[in-house]
């Protein structure tokens, strides 16, 4: 019995070393240090834990080193508790979540479960029926006639009354900086308000003005994201339990947010209860004059429009825009496009934009909004390539990690080079030659293929114009470091771009 007293006190005395000598030798560098593993090492209990906290800091990158070092281009990435989660980057797999077997792949419960604070039951956040009412009613949204009123009233009055002069002002200073990144969210805030809400929220005007809500819609979307990395969920449903911390700070933001889209859909109700007939054609009208009145429902829908638009177009541009400093060659190319154009572009003018289309193509390649997106299997299944997948597994594509594959983009695929979406007619003009929408699931593909894709090309290549045409946008930070590409639901340029803006002077000719 005394030897057994005596052998567990140095048990419990060596412990502690113990554990130190582990973890000291398997994050045999620092914790910060990427790891060159692939497949990432999986130990019982904890799967593969060690790794995925060494590269917590570049957790897209390092997915998509794995994902891409292995020969099937899919990996089942092992977490703490036997939890795990399938990654691929093999466009047949793609293919077959988001096409084939779509019924098969929808978003699931535990998705829904993460992001129902913030999203509630809008477009993004639902599944069967739910989302079926919802991508009817707001599909008559971009039809031909609202994305020419899109691009020819929305976005130009933004351009020329509100960017171009900030832009000007800045410019005549000479040396002032300005976050680029900001600049640009606020720009497609306004125009996503003022299009599916008709309601114009003027957020970006010289003063820069707080952006109150967007501060409180910034922190929910980096907690909710952390939810959805958590490798113990339980921690953060405890926290929300004893409304501590983050899940604290999270219903504080959220109460900003449904303040700010309640408010929007009380004003709209009685804005339509006031008129005698319904001639307003935006999205809130349309789904509360089909008699969705319930105003929890209708501000899930206004929240979950302003992440699509508001995030999305601001996040390619911002990355576009530096891709275009380091490679002047396709910025003159682009400028020799809108050259050839009149200041003030109507639609087809802008549809017509085919080398800054393949242009933006080619940055969202590298740079995609959204880096990696999931479903959840709905039943047990097997992938095109083998992988067995088990009913409630999560299935995410990683588009980033896509874009960097030298099977699909060849070896020099780490090249901007727009040409790879583009031939010559016979006449020597540029026709844009579009890939495979299961190789490149930028606005994923499908019955839930991204409705707005047509208007944020719209909003993109008018704002490239107007910019290119008049300023060069100079990025104004270390020249040998490059941008940090973070993402929570949407990439990000980490702390913002900041630029300088230079008047170009005439560029017709
Ligand atoms: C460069 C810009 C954009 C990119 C890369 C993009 C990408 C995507 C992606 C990946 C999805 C699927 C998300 C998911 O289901 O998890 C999506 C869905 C969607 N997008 Fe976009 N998007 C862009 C701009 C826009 C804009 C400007 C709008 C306009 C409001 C928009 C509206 C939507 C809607 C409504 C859905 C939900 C479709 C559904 O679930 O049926 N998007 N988008």
């Amino acid at each position: 019995m005394a030897d057994l007293h005596l052998s567990q006190s140095i048990f419990i005395l060596l412990l502690p070393f113990t554990i130190i000598f582990i973890f000291k030798s398997i994050f045999s560098a620092s914790f910060t240090k990427s790891s060159n593993n692939f497949p990432p090492k999986s130990y019982p209990f904890i799967g593969s834990l060690f790794s995925i906290l060494r590269n917590r800091n570049r957790f897209i990158q390092w997915t998509s080193d794995v994902v891409n070092n292995t020969p099937t281009k899919t990996v089942i990435l092992r977490r703490p508790l036997g939890a795990l989660r399938v990654i691929t980057a093999n466009p047949a797999v793609v293919r077959h979540i988001l096409k084939t077997n779509f019924h098969l792949y929808p978003k699931g419960a535990t998705a829904i479960h993460n992001a129902f604070d913030l999203l509630g039951d809008g477009i993004f956040n639902v599944d069967g029926d739910r989302w079926k009412l919802q991508r009817q009613v707001s599909s008559h949204e971009f039809n031909t006639r609202s994305l020419r009123h899109f691009v020819e009233h929305v976005v130009e009055v933004e351009l020329n009354d509100r960017l171009v002069p900030i832009f000007s002002a800045s410019a005549a200073t000479g040396t002032a900086v300005l976050d680029f990144q900001d600049i640009l969210q606020r720009f497609a805030f306004d125009n996503i308000c003022q299009i599916a809400f008709g309601y114009d929220p003027a957020y970006l005007l010289p003063s820069l003005p707080e952006a109150i809500f967007a501060t409180a819609f910034e922190e929910a979307v980096m907690i909710i994201t952390g939810r959805i990395r958590s490798n113990l969920p339980l921690i953060w449903k405890l926290k929300r339990l004893l409304d501590v911390g983050s899940e604290k700070r999270l219903r504080i933001a959220v109460g900003v947010v449904r303040e700010f889209a309640n408010k929007l859909t009380k004003e709209k109700k009685q804005e339509l209860e006031q008129k005698s007939s319904i001639d307003s054609v935006d999205l809130l009208s349309r789904f509360l004059s089909r008699g969705h009145s319930d105003e929890t429902f209708v501000s899930d829908i206004v929240i979950n429009f302003i992440l699509a638009g508001r995030d999305t177009t601001s996040a390619a541009l911002t990355w576009f825009f530096w891709l275009l400093y380091k490679n002047p060659r396709i910025e003159n190319e682009i400028l020799k496009e809108i050259k050839l154009k009149p200041e003030n572009l109507i639609y087809d003018e802008v549809k017509d934009m085919v080398y800054t289309h393949a242009s933006l193509c080619e940055s969202m390649r590298l740079y995609p909004p959204v880096a990696v997106d999931g479903k959840e299997a709905a039943d047990d299944d097997v992938l095109p390539d083998g992988t067995v997948v088990k009913k409630g597994y999560p299935v995410s594509y990683h588009v980033y990690a896509m874009g960097r594959l030298e099977e699909l983009w060849g070896s020099d695929w780490a090249e901007f080079r727009p040409e790879r979406w583009l031939e010559k007619d016979t006449s020597g003009r540029w026709v844009f030659k579009p890939r495979d929408v299961y190789e490149y699931p930028v606005f994923q593909a499908g019955p839930r293929v991204c409705l707005g894709k047509e208007m944020a090309f719209l909003q993109m290549k008018r704002v490239v114009a107007g910019v290119l045409r008049r300023f060069r946008v100079v990025p104004a930070m270390d020249d040998s470091v490059d941008p940090v590409y973070v993402v929570y639901f949407t990439a990000k340029m980490k702390g913002g771009f900041p630029v300088r803006i230079e008047d170009r002077g005439e560029i017709n000719g």
